[in-house]
Parts: structure tokens; C-alpha cells; sequence
């Protein structure tokens, strides 16, 4: 610490502090239009001029020094930033009381006011260019672009999509996408950073435009003649007369637009912001303060909320009658669920009932419906989707360091010295997480592993691209972990220190030898002998991975290998180290964490240790069954063997999905009878009994769960659609009325029931998480929580990691002479999953209208396709039909499909096809 004075009065900070920030912490009003604290120092606008030393300084671009002396209002200070300012008004007309960016929070509109500048010094110029539409979501108005570069910055060092500049040295500098190119046609992937830092109206959502002010939506003409009325009285009024007037402008508009804080509802990432309404019509998400994100989103989380209010919402409950559904009450189809599952439980017991929570839900959803299967009905046949991605890591996990959660935070990712990403294709499935690689790659000299047979974005920006044969990573894994050991490359004083089982797992690893597994896995032995280099010589590694890894027949032996590799190197215990399982959905880990699985109760706790049931047992006054139930796989086989009759599911597209999924669309078709709760109408509701609508993240309360074990409030900004209502209620009603006698009137209520009987989240409540404030399991009862996952010691009973010995399995599943080709599924990034809320998005949809499957330019050629040909999929599971689109992307005979297809159900799923041209 040192100690500055400003304005005479002296303060503390730290040494090197920025002057801007300390002049921010205090209080003191500095002009400042270019800076950004989470873009750092631009330098474009001049505002920020304080006098230092008799020096007039960028207070951004100033660092403090002991003994600083520092005047922000002194003569020459003032005239300095006055000046600046003017500059940025003859790039700018002031119409503050018809702008739709009036609300309070302009930046020129602020500083205008406060630096109570009267007249326009120098004369606006209008620029040579036309305003740009031509994406679907934002706008560009180079007339009112002040030219800051803050969206630059932002789409190149925070987004790193790298499309927009400033073309300086054109006599009418503007912003441009890709050089010259209109936004439509651009590069743009509209994940909105450029928008959410712009502090004016250059760049503004269109959700905004016409909506957000009293007077905005004037027709353009009537427009211009309001502006032109303002120009005209300016040199009389001042400006100081106008700016009262849009001040109270936009006090009114408080009145009726609400700032509400919520969670993203698509992937695992856990961004955060505000979402601005009026009445149900999005104004915009802005983000800022969320833990996670910041100012960043992805296109899904700033503009992908169509669907809330989508015409097709489900808003009344639907029975089944004589092969049709029709309306019903709330309490005619509650009391017919109630009513069906006593009596199949009645007449084949329990376990011939089974509950499917979503991932997509709150953490207290899934414990209601997890209590609902396990006090109510008596089962443990409870499960969710992470069966399918999370539980082959988590397994990997518990077996090498104790928890099955990300070992860090992103911001521990961001520090490693270098990252290896494996079957996860980060910019698209995760993007905000891929920006803080890619922003750490490209500025702070990290180094990027990509393992993949797809060479998507975050391959094409790797110092080394990896492509090894489908199903191989367990080898390439064990064979570098072998050669670290051999070559005195491995860490031994973490291994000594910290790591159980060395020796048995040393033998384990004769087989994997590097010839050995360049024969398996295709890749040169100098590539592997490379990966093994980079890794000991990197400051920390993380390992992130997804479904190219989980979703292998080997899952759960491949993430073991991931976490042994990374124990073997040392990489783990201190920040820029560990294993990060990417996960899916918004709430998937929230699910398993709350206790939807079939062995576990809350926070994993196992189902058949007696003491964690007694405890369940007497707050809930029940008998818990103490045998692991089914789960989700094996539901589909007990419905076929005539051993399951019911099964209630919540928010999962489960027929469409599942792999095999024509399989388990005829499995559900046989049950007896089947309840699916949802916001819509399913491919999943038509094999249903009964249809429960229910409300979406928006029009409810609760908490989810990130990738990186944060749990995060969402408040609610809408009412419940129609007749819909939030799983928590349904699930509720439900239970009292099979005799239950719940009486949760908010989930805050169930959370501290979770809390009482879960030492994983003893100290979660939710004045610990109000606003934008998180926590990241375990939290302790006195509310302190671990963002980084080991520090002290792992979570086994003697504090110490266990490599796991791991055997070689062939893969399952090689190509033959009918099915020669190998399909890859994973999201593109503009569609969640199989796309049912992304589809509703209409600008989404313009953008991304369909599915497509890579081929390879030489498969291509082979079979006579082109990008744009008709082609069906044929797989031993089902068929199905789509365009090709030829990319160099894919190689050989590997083929690629995003998931997401409104249209064309029945994808073979992951594994091997054939391809005709039709
Ligand atoms: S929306 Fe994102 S990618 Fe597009 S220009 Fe803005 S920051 Fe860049
Ligand atoms: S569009 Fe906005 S953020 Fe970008 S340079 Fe212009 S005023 Fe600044
Ligand atoms: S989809 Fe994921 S990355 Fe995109 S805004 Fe939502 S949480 Fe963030
Ligand atoms: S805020 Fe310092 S130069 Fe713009």
C-alpha cells in the first residue's frame, strides 16, 4: 500500500493502482467516457485529464506512485476534459428525451451533465454512412458513434472474435465489421459485448429501439423534426434547460421498466445479468456484475429469450383422451396423476414408478422431485440427464480426488500456463468460457492443447491440434502420464505428498507405451513426446472436457485417465491447475448435486449408508429405501421387461435426445402411464398421459448450479404464463396430494431444508446469495465457500489422491463394411441441445434455420456430395435426413452433426452410419 493525496486530501491505495480506479473507489467524479473497468484503459476520448506533478495525465493510463499528488479539478484539468468532451459531441447529437438509451445510465448523457458543458463548441458533422440492420438483433448508428473503441476492444480482447476495428485514417473514421463488411455479412457471432460497453446509443439492441422511451417511437421523420426542434433551441436554452427535461423523461421511464437479475438458462457457464422488461416484452439482458461472465454473454444468453413468450407456450393442463389431449383443470389432472400413481404403487409396488428431474430446472425442483420419488412413493428410480455427459466425470473424479465438481473456477482456468481441451468444443458449447482461454492465449502468452477429431475454433487457434482416433484418448492419456514417470518428468514431490497408490498404478501403465499408443491412436510419437514436454514444462495445467470424452463407451476410464495425467504432473492444489469437466446444461450439475440420482441423496450422499438415512429419514418422517435405483438407461429396459408402469418427467426432451432414441421412444410408448411437465409441447409429451405446463427460469424463483460449483440466485421477472406454474408448485401439489403435507410457500424455504440435511451446502442460504452474490460448494455452515476445490487436502478420509489403475478395453463399435462412417454429434453455438427454446428465437432461427452434417472435402468427392445435397443418415438405431455441408472441419470418415434439429428426429445418435445422397 501506498499513500496518495487527491485533491489535497490524502488516501491510501496500492501501489501501481490505476488513478482512475482510485478516484473511483472514493467517490470523487472524474469524467471518463473511453474507460471501462473491465476493458481497461482505451485511450481514445481524453475525458479522464488530471494534473499531476503540473502534467496533465490520463488518469486510466496513470499509475499511482508514492507521494502522488493528484487534481482532478484544477484549471487546467477542467479545460483539458472539457475539451475532450467537446470533441466527442461533434461526433454525437444530443436528443436524450426521444433516445431509447435515456434510462439513466448514458455515459455521454452523464458526463455532459456532469461536466456542465452549456453549448456545442464545435460543430456536429454528419458522416457519410447509413445506419446498419442487417443483424438480426443490434444495430450500428455511426452517426451517434463518439468513436471510443470500446466495442473493439471488447469483440478483440474480451470476445476474441476478432471483427471490428476503426479505420482511423479515413477522413470519417467508423466502426467496422471485418473491414467494410455489413454486420449480417460479418463474422459477427452477435454474442453482444460490443453492445452491452457501448455508452451510448451508436450500438443498441433492437429489442430496445422504439420501446424503451415515452417518446421513441416516433416514426423516423417525426423523429428528425424532434431533433432538429432540440439543435434549434440549443444555442438559446443551453443544454442544461434540454437535459432537465429528458431527466424527467427518464425518471418516468423507471416507473415501468424493471432491471431483474437472473441466471442463464442454457449451458453450464452460470452467466448472470439483468434482463430489462416492460410489461412481458425483453427490452435487453445487460451484463456486468455477474461473477462468471462480467460484461460477456453468448448470442443464446443475450438474445435467445423469445421463447418465454412464445404463441405455443403450454398454458393448460392436457389429459389424454381416446388417442387425443384435451384442456383439463389443474385439480382434474393433479388428482388423475395422484390418483394413477397410488394405485400402481398399490398394485406393483414402488419401484415400479420412476421420476426424471431436469437439468434445466432449480436445485430446488430437483430436491422436491427426488424427495417426492424417495418420501412419497418409496423409490430410488430417480435420475436426469447427466447419465448421459457429468456422470462418466464424475466417476473419473471420485476415483482420483473425491468430488465429482471442477476443480477450480474459470478464473483458475484463465491462470493456468497452459490449457488442454479434449472432446469439448469450447467456443461453441461454452462460449463465454472459451473467451477467457482465448483472451488468456492471445494476450497473456498461455499455451492451448485441442484433442479433437473436429478442427472447430478453439482447434484452429491451438499451438497443437491433436486428432486422435475415435475412442483413443484413454491411451494417448495413459502413454504421456507413462513417459512424465519414466523420464523423471513427473512431479514427485506432489506425488509423495499427496498421491496414494503409485506403485499399482505405475504397473498399470506397461501396455501404454508411445509406439504403442501412436499405433492406437494415429498420432506421431514426437506430437505425444510434444504434449508431454508442454505439460511439465507448463505454470499449471487445466484440463477441460466434454461429451467427445463422456460420451465414449470408455467415459468413465477416459476422465480417470484425464485426472491421473493431471495428478501425475502435479496439477493440482494451487490456481491454473485441475480438471474440468465441462458441464451441459445451466442446472445439470445442480440436479445430480441436489440429489436426482439413483444412489445418491443430496450433495452425494449414498443412498445405502444407514446414518445419511437416518438423518433423511427423521426430518422427513418417512422410511427411505436404501438400494440404488435406476437410472435412466435402465428405466427404458424396465419399462421393456414389464417392470416399470409410471414414470414422471420434468422438463427433458428425453425421446428425442436419449441416445437410441427410437428405442426409447417406444419404451415410454409401453408405460401405463406417463406424466411430462414442460413449457412446451414436447416430442416427449406424445407419448404422455398427462401434459403439466409449466413456467420457464423468468416466471420463477430458485437457485442452479454452474460448471464451476457456483450456486447463483434467479429472481422472478414475469408472472407464470396462462395457467402455467413453476415445477416446484406441480411437484408440491403432487406430493400432498398422495398424503404429503408440504407446505413451501417460496424456495428459499426448501433451501434451507437442504442446507439442514447436506454438509456439501450446510451454509448456503439465500441472504448469502441475493443479488449477484454466489457460492461455490462446499460451503461451510459460517457461509465460506471454496473456490478453488483442493487447497488443504482431497476429499478422501486421509486427505490424499489416488491414481487409479486403468485397463485397456478395445473400443466398441469399429467401422465395417455397411457402416463405415463415424458421427459425431455436439451443439453449434447459436442452438441449445435439441433446440426447443433457441428455435422459438425468431433472429436465431433467421440466422441458423437448420441442422447440416460436415463431410469431408474427400469423402465428399468420394460419394459424389456437395455442400447443399440431400443425404440420409443410416445408423443400426434409425435414419435421418439432412443437408450436407462440405468442410475441412471433418476429415476422412468422420462426420459431424449438430444435435439441434427441430425437424429431423430420429438422428442416429453418436457411433457409426453410412451416408447415400437422396
Ligand atoms: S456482437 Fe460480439 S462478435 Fe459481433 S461485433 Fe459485437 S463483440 Fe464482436
Ligand atoms: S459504437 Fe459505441 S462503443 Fe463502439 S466506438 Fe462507437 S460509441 Fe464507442
Ligand atoms: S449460454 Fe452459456 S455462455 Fe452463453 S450466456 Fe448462457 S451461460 Fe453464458
Ligand atoms: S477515460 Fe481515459 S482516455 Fe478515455
Amino acid at each position: 500500500m501506498i499513500r496518495v493525496t487527491i485533491n489535497g486530501v490524502a488516501h491510501e491505495a496500492m501501489s501501481r493502482e490505476r488513478l482512475i480506479d482510485i478516484i473511483n473507489r472514493i467517490g470523487t467524479k472524474v469524467s471518463q467516457v473511453c474507460y471501462h473497468p473491465q476493458l481497461g484503459p482505451i485511450q481514445t476520448c481524453d475525458t479522464c485529464m488530471v494534473e499531476t506533478n503540473g502534467k496533465l495525465v490520463r488518469a486510466c493510463a496513470t499509475n499511482a506512485s508514492a507521494g502522488m499528488e493528484i487534481f482532478t479539478k484544477s484549471e487546467k484539468a477542467v479545460a483539458a476534459q472539457r475539451d475532450a468532451f467537446n470533441r466527442i459531441l461533434s461526433n454525437h447529437v444530443l436528443y436524450c428525451t426521444v433516445c431509447d438509451n435515456n434510462n439513466g445510465n448514458c455515459t455521454i448523457h452523464n458526463t455532459e451533465k456532469l461536466l456542465g458543458i452549456e453549448h456545442q463548441a464545435i460543430p456536429y458533422h454528419a458522416k457519410p454512412y447509413e445506419e446498419d440492420h442487417t443483424n438480426p438483433f443490434y444495430r450500428y448508428d455511426p452517426q451517434q458513434c463518439i468513436l471510443c473503441g470500446r466495442c473493439v476492444e471488447a469483440c478483440q480482447n474480451v470476445q476474441v472474435n476478432e471483427t471490428l476495428s476503426i479505420n482511423w485514417e479515413d477522413p470519417h473514421p467508423r466502426v467496422q465489421w471485418d473491414g467494410g463488411s455489413t454486420i449480417g455479412e460479418s463474422s459477427c457471432v452477435s454474442c453482444g459485448h460490443c453492445i452491452s460497453v457501448c455508452p451510448c446509443n451508436a450500438l443498441m439492441e433492437k429489442s430496445m429501439l422504439g420501446h424503451a422511451g415515452f417518446f421513441t417511437a416516433l416514426s423516423k421523420p417525426a423523429l428528425s423534426g424532434m431533433i432538429d426542434v432540440v439543435k434549434g433551441v440549443e444555442p438559446d436554452t443551453g443544454y442544461g434547460a434540454i437535459l432537465q427535461l429528458s431527466e424527467a423523461e427518464s425518471r418516468m421511464r423507471e416507473e415501468r421498466v424493471r432491471r431483474t437479475k437472473t441466471v442463464c438458462t442454457y449451458c453450464g457457464v452460470g452467466c448472470s445479468f439483468n434482463i430489462w422488461t416492460k410489461d412481458r416484452h425483453i427490452l435487453k439482458v445487460e451484463p456486468f456484475e455477474g461473477p462468471t461472465n462480467g460484461i460477456s454473454t453468448c448470442i443464446k444468453g443475450k438474445f435467445g429469450w423469445d421463447y418465454v413468450n412464445s404463441a405455443d407456450r403450454l398454458t393448460k393442463p392436457l389429459i389424454r383422451e381416446g388417442g387425443k389431449f384435451r384442456e383439463a383443470t389443474w385439480d382434474e389432472a393433479l388428482d388423475l396423476v395422484a390418483r394413477k400413481f397410488a394405485e400402481i404403487k398399490a398394485k406393483s409396488g414402488p419401484d415400479s414408478l420412476a421420476f426424471v428431474s431436469s437439468s434445466k430446472c432449480t436445485n430446488e425442483e430437483s430436491y422436491l422431485m427426488q424427495k417426492l420419488a424417495r418420501a412419497v412413493i418409496g423409490t430410488n428410480n430417480m435420475d436426469n440427464c447427466s447419465r448421459y455427459c457429468q456422470a462418466p466425470a464424475t466417476q473419473g473424479l471420485f476415483r482420483t480426488v473425491g468430488y465429482g465438481g471442477d476443480s477450480g473456477s474459470i478464473r483458475d482456468i484463465e491462470n493456468a500456463g497452459l490449457v488442454l481441451i479434449i472432446g469439448s468444443n469450447t467456443a461453441e458449447a461454452h462460449p463465454v468460457l472459451a473467451t477467457r482461454v482465448k483472451r488468456a492465449h492471445k494476450l497473456r502468452g498461455q499455451k492451448l492443447i485441442v484433442s479433437d477429431l473436429r478442427e472447430h475454433e478453439m482447434a484452429k487457434r491451438a499451438d497443437l491440434f491433436l486428432r486422435p482416433t475415435p475412442g483413443t484418448d484413454i491411451v494417448w492419456l495413459s502413454a504421456v502420464s507413462k513417459y512424465l514417470l519414466d523420464n523423471r518428468m513427473a512431479d514427485t514431490a506432489f506425488l509423495q505428498g499427496w498421491v496414494n497408490g503409485l506403485d499399482e498404478y505405475k504397473k498399470s501403465l506397461a501396455p501404454f507405451t508411445m509406439e504403442f499408443a501412436s499405433r492406437v491412436c494415429g498420432i506421431p510419437v514426437d506430437i505425444l513426446e510434444k504434449v508431454a514436454h508442454m505439460i511439465a514444462e507448463a505454470s499449471g495445467v487445466c484440463i477441460l472436457w466434454a461429451m467427445g470424452i463422456t460420451q465414449h463407451s470408455m467415459g468413465s476410464d477416459s476422465s480417470t485417465a484425464i485426472s491421473n495425467l493431471l495428478l501425475v504432473s502435479g496439477n493440482y492444489m494451487k490456481t491454473g491447475t485441475g480438471a474440468y469437466p465441462l458441464r451441459g446444461h445451466n442446472n445439470v450439475q445442480g440436479a445430480s448435486d441436489h440429489g436426482a440420482m439413483p444412489n445418491f441423496l443430496t450433495g452425494y450422499q449414498s443412498v445405502d449408508d444407514p446414518e445419511v438415512r437416518s438423518r433423511f429419514e427423521a426430518a422427513w418422517s418417512v422410511q427411505l429405501p436404501s438400494t440404488k435405483g435406476l437410472d435412466n438407461h435402465e428405466m427404458i429396459e424396465a419399462i421393456y421387461e414389464g417392470k416399470l408402469k409410471a414414470m414422471y418427467l420434468f422438463g427433458e426432451e428425453m425421446s428425442l435426445v436419449d441416445s437410441n432414441a427410437n428405442f426409447v421412444g417406444e419404451g415410454l410408448s409401453k408405460l401405463d402411464f406417463f406424466v411430462v411437465q414442460d413449457i412446451f409441447f414436447s416430442a416427449t409429451c406424445h407419448f404422455a398421459d398427462v401434459v403439466l405446463p409449466a413456467s420457464p427460469s423468468l416466471e420463477k424463483e430458485g437457485t442452479f448450479t454452474s460448471t464451476e460449483r457456483r450456486v447463483q440466485r434467479l429472481y422472478q421477472v414475469f408472472e407464470p404464463l396462462g395457467d402455467s406454474q413453476p415445477d416446484w408448485r406441480i411437484i408440491q401439489e403432487i406430493a400432498n396430494r398422495l398424503g404429503a403435507k408440504w407446505k413451501y410457500q417460496h424456495p428459499s424455504e426448501i433451501y434451507r431444508e437442504i442446507a439442514s440435511l447436506t454438509p456439501l451446502f450446510a451454509g448456503v442460504t439465500y441472504e448469502r446469495l441475493e443479488g449477484f452474490k454466489s457460492l461455490q460448494w462446499p460451503v461451510a455452515a459460517d457461509g465460506t465457500d471454496q473456490p478453488l476445490l483442493y487447497t488443504k487436502e482431497f476429499a478422501f478420509p486421509d486427505g490424499k489422491a489416488r491414481l487409479f489403475p486403468l485397463e485397456l478395453t478395445d473400443p466398441t463399435d469399429q467401422p465395417n463394411a455397411e457402416f463405415d462412417l463415424h458421427l459425431n454429434n455436439g451443439r453449434l453455438l447459436e442452438h441449445f441441445h435439441e433446440g426447443n427454446m433457441t428455435y422459438r428465437s425468431e433472429g436465431i432461427r433467421k440466422k441458423t434455420p437448420d441442422t447440416f452434417v460436415e463431410v469431408s472435402p474427400e469423402l465428399a468427392e468420394e460419394r459424389g456430395i456437395q455442400s447443399g445435397t440431400w443425404v440420409v443418415l443410416t445408423s443400426r438405431y434409425g435414419q435421418v435426413r439432412v443437408r450436407a455441408l462440405v468442410t475441412d472441419r471433418v476429415q476422412g470418415k468422420q462426420l459431424y452433426m449438430p444435435m439441434n434439429s427441430a425437424e429431423s428426429p430420429g438422428i442416429p445418435g453418436n457411433g457409426l452410419v453410412q451416408i447415400q445422397a437422396k
